[in-house]
């Protein structure tokens, strides 16, 4: 297991948000979580990073190859962020500075873990490569970028440290259809590449159908069902998950240029 939530539960003063939620995913994975706004699947997703807001406590363990990142120093986590587990966010937008060039990110970020500034530059290059974006990019502005350039930039800079579990909530949300399937493409090729392990929050049932192995559905704070992606699909036990799938109103219907959905509900690495 890559990660290990154990009995979380996150409260604010007035009410408990997340409540008791256990989870594992294996290394290698691509996990999907679903459910309804509100549920509580940004809010489980942040506390793995120790990204809460302070008002928010919570309760319970998240182990993380065995670390547990609730005991950890600041500084601590803080290391392991970038490095060990990143986030892709759909609000990319917001990730940027706008008088900032796209060079200037990656340089910052580097010198942020540490990277030695002789090869920062390269790396960015590579990175930059290697989700199909021209090296030009490099001296240009985020405003310069549409989103679905912008949003292959965030996935360098997430795949960049080479962590070994990328969190992307809801990371195609913001985009067009096209856009979108392109960008998890791209995860999902970079993913073979890296080996790396993704939990990924969705609204999209086709993309649990095309990309997950294996997933879990959130209801009100709580994980109502999880397991292997055919068997929630092909035989959804819990009420609630057999709502959420009728209601998906493409399910059935292809995707984009004759994608497949992945076959197996095992990872391709473990
Ligand atoms: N800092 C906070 N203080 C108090 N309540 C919060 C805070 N942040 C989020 N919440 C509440 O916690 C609940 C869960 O929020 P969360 O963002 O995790 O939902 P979600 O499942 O990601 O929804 P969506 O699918 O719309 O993104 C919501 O009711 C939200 O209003
Ligand atoms: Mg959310």
């Amino acid at each position: 297991m890559i990660l290990a939530v154990d009995q979380l539960s996150i409260s604010s003063r007035e009410k408990t948000i997340v409540n008791n939620v256990s989870l594992s995913i294996k290394k290698g994975e691509w996990f999907a979580l679903v459910g309804q706004s509100g549920s509580g699947k940004s809010l489980l997703s942040k506390a793995v990073g120790r990204l809460l807001p302070s008002n928010l406590q919570v309760e319970g363990k998240i182990f993380f190859n065995d670390v547990d990142l609730l005991s950890l120093s600041t500084k601590q986590i803080r290391a392991m962020r970038g490095q060990k587990l990143s986030y892709i966010f759909q609000d990319y937008q917001g990730s940027f500075t706008p008088f900032r060039t796209i060079g200037q990110h990656f340089e910052e970020y580097q010198k942020v873990h540490g990277i030695p500034s002789k090869s920062r530059k390269n790396n960015s290059l590579e990175a930059i490569d290697s989700v199909g974006l021209e090296a030009a990019i490099y001296n240009k502005y985020p405003f310069q970028l549409s989103g679905g350039q912008l949003q292959r930039v965030s996935i360098a800079l997430a795949l960049l440290l080479s962590p070994d579990l990328v969190i992307a909530d809801e990371a195609t949300t913001a985009l067009d259809s096209v856009s979108g399937h392109r960008i998890l493409e791209l995860l999902a090729k970079r993913q073979k590449e890296t080996g790396c392990t993704i939990l990924f929050i969705t609204h999209d049932w086709r993309h649990v159908k095309r990309y997950a192995n294996r997933l879990a559905v959130m209801k009100e704070g709580e994980i109502v069902e999880s397991g292997g992606k055919h068997r929630i699909l092909d035989h959804p036990q819990h009420e609630y998950t057999k709502q959420l799938i009728q209601a998906a109103p493409t399910l059935g219907h292809r995707l984009p240029s004759g994608l497949k959905e992945v076959e197996k509900d095992e990872p391709a690495y473990s």
